[in-house]
């Protein structure tokens, strides 16, 4: 079964990375869909994001890296798809998830949405706390991959 993994991963982390690596143990094939939204403030570029995800999943065979913009679900559609995978880290996040899952429903009713837990280390992570760190110029050696450190120190250097 083909499915597919979106989000804005801005950037990528363990917490992603560990819903990656576990989705592509269950199933055939994974597509990691980035959201190209213009309208959303990004620290990150797409071309970085995606250069980002490539690196850090390049272990993966059956893993693909691609973006989207617009509705998720006329992308998921498009693929010939109709699996999204999301990742719960504790409940705050069930309530948004639950929403998200109902309305694609109502425009793609074919269209299922499988969540998977988070492990327990992960449930406190989000891309806006790794960013805030790194601004700060602290350590984020345990929620990223060494290329996403080095690409967030980049972006951070000098300072604002
Ligand atoms: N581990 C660590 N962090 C995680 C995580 C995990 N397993 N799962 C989510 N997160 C974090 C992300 O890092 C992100 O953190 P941030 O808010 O600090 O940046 C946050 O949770 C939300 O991330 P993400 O999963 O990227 O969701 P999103 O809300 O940015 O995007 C889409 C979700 C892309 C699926 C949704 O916006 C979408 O489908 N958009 C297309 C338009 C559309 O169809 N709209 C109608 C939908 S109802």
């Amino acid at each position: 079964m083909k499915v597919i993994y979106p989000g804005s991963f801005d950037p990528v982390t363990y917490g992603h990375l560990d819903i990656i690596e576990r989705s592509s143990k269950k199933f055939d094939k994974v597509i990691i869909a980035i959201l190209n939204n213009k309208s959303k403030k990004n620290l990150f570029t797409i071309e970085e994001r995606v250069r980002l995800l490539k690196e850090t999943t390049k272990q993966f065979p059956n893993v693909e890296i691609d973006t989207f913009s617009g509705l998720l679900t006329s992308y998921v559609k498009e693929k010939g798809c109709s699996t999204v995978i999301r990742g719960l880290r504790a409940v705050s996040d069930f309530e948004y998830e639950m929403q998200m899952a109902l309305v694609n429903r109502k425009t793609y009713p074919e269209m299922e949405t499988i969540f998977m837990v988070s492990r327990a280390e992960y449930v406190f992570l989000s891309s806006s706390i790794v960013k805030e760190i790194a601004s700060f110029g602290g350590k984020v050696t345990c929620f990223v991959p060494k290329v996403v450190e080095e690409a967030l120190a980049n972006k951070f250097k000098g300072g604002f």
